[in-house]
């Protein structure tokens, strides 16, 4: 059904039709719709636009039509433009032309980006619930590991001596700034645009700062023209979301360098691998490679709502309708990946005893003699020199730092005493580093447990948040 035509001699060509339809994407939109055009009934109705008899003769049909979209007994049809056309015509189908008066002091204009607000306060918090099961999986592995030696590195070369706790823990850091994101993003765009009609807000709906409250906004926004003119929120959602996406590649490009056999770091379980059709032999960490890969749509989706509304008029432009396709793409693939990377992570087997091989291999243990020297008043530049110089020496006699002599060390500088050889062992190295960011085993373990503690504060809110708004949502 279309919602406009009275002032046009023929309908628009086939080829519009099928050019302007949105319905087959933003039909995601429906329940939110039904939502939004109950509290702006309630506006209505409060103005005497809409008497109470017909008032409640409407919210009737569209709690109705809401279950009936929800069974899917009632979906839209190839005649309706979008999904506010197809509600409007399911609730004119249920009684008649009175259907109409829910038209009075909105357009789509505001009617759309409310919807498309609601769906994403709804679909963020998904989105944050599933992330905070990936810390949860990451903190438990984290914490199994807390006292494993790994090799860390710099440029993908030997660095210096970590736990591998350490390492895994760092993940939960990044995604727990993502979760955080979401609660500014929350903070900031909890406004409400509905009431600006087409654009210059309407005397028919005397209060919608009442039916933003009702939708769960902390209030309206300020200006009609801003209020259906803002795609910030979405701009910003879509990095939120890309953020997630990045983060989630990363992990996945060490998981897929750590399960090769030159690393041997982690076996994936064979639930979360995949095979080859021809090499039989072959267990493939495509999950990880996904996880990878993904980051690529999801920064894409961000890039193309950003491009369309560079140099963009201000009030609605239907350029503005490409801003939907973007977002469902990012949550939806997001709902997809994050459960398997979860997966993955809890089920991961690591190998200590493989990574502990390397952790003093390419002399990582040289910012040690450094530290050593500096801790007995050696300027940290002198000491860096002769930390050089004793790596030149093991190079050039093919042996390791701890293999230089007593008297080797002591030609080197009088300041390399006996007691340097504390220091150059994994284990040495790793307790040294007691700075409450550092890797040693007890900064580390408390690391993880405060990451931990953060993330079960982030689900009461998550959850109490979804409950809030579900109350909002129930008819
Ligand atoms: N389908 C449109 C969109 O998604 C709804 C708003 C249409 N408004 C208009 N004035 N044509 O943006």
């Amino acid at each position: 059904m279309a919602l406009w035509g009275g002032r046009f001699a023929q309908g628009p060509a086939e080829s519009v039709a099928a050019l302007s339809r949105s319905v087959h994407f933003d039909w995601r939109l429906a329940p939110y719709d039904i939502r939004v055009n109950i509290a702006h009934l309630h506006g209505l109705t409060k103005s005497g636009v809409v008497s109470a008899s017909d008032a409640q003769t409407i919210e009737g049909a569209l709690v109705s039509l809401a279950a009936d979209v929800q069974s899917g007994t009632f979906t839209f049809n190839d005649s309706d433009e979008d999904v506010h056309s197809a509600i409007e015509r399911g609730l004119v189908a249920k009684i008649g032309p009175l259907g109409g008066a829910i038209r009075a002091g909105r357009s789509r204009n505001d009617l759309v980006v409310t919807d498309f607000k609601l769906y994403i306060i709804d679909h963020l918090l998904t989105v944050s619930n599933l992330v905070t099961q990936l810390i949860a999986a990451l903190n438990a592995q984290a914490e199994r590991h807390a006292g494993s030696i790994a090799p860390g590195f710099t440029h993908l070369q030997h660095a210096q001596p970590i736990l591998f706790g350490h390492e895994l823990a760092k993940h939960s850091q990044a995604l727990l700034r993502d979760v955080d994101r979401i609660s500014d993003w929350l903070e900031r765009h909890s406004f409400s645009p509905l009431g600006a009609g087409a654009l210059a807000g309407s005397g028919l709906q005397p209060s919608p700062e009442a039916s933003a409250e009702e939708l769960g906004f902390i209030g309206s926004l300020a200006n009609s023209i801003d209020a259906v003119s803002d795609r910030d929120f979405i701009a910003e959602a879509l990095f939120a979301l890309s953020m997630i996406g990045i983060h989630l590649s990363r992990l996945g490009e060490e998981f897929t360098l750590w399960s090769t056999t030159e690393f041997g770091w982690v076996t994936v379980a064979d639930e979360y691998s995949t095979g080859s059709s021809i090499m039989p032999q072959k267990k493939n960490p495509d999950i990880a490679e996904l996880a990878r890969g993904k980051a690529g749509r999801l920064v894409g989706n961000l890039t193309s709502v950003m491009v369309m509304l560079k140099g963009l008029p201000f009030a609605y432009n239907r350029d503005l309708q490409e801003d939907k396709e973007p977002v469902f793409d990012s949550m939806e693939t997001l709902l997809l990946l994050l459960p398997a990377v979860t997966g993955m992570v809890a089920t991961a087997t690591f190998h200590p005893e493989i990574m502990q091989q390397g952790a003093t291999a390419g002399f990582s243990l040289a910012t040690e003699v450094a530290d050593f020297l500096a801790r007995k008043g050696v300027p940290f530049a002198t000491a860096h020199e002769v930390a050089g110089a004793c790596v030149k020496k093991c190079e050039s006699a093919g042996i390791d730092l701890h293999e230089l002599s007593d008297a080797d060390f002591q030609a080197i500088h009088p300041g390399l005493t006996p007691e340097i050889r504390g220091v150059l062992t994994a284990e040495g190295a790793i307790a040294s580093r007691t700075s409450s960011l550092g890797t040693s085993e007890q900064s580390v373990r408390e690391q993880i447990a405060i990451a931990e503690s953060e993330n079960v504060l982030a689900q009461a809110w998550i959850s109490s948040e979804q409950k809030r708004f579900s109350g909002m949502m129930s008819l």
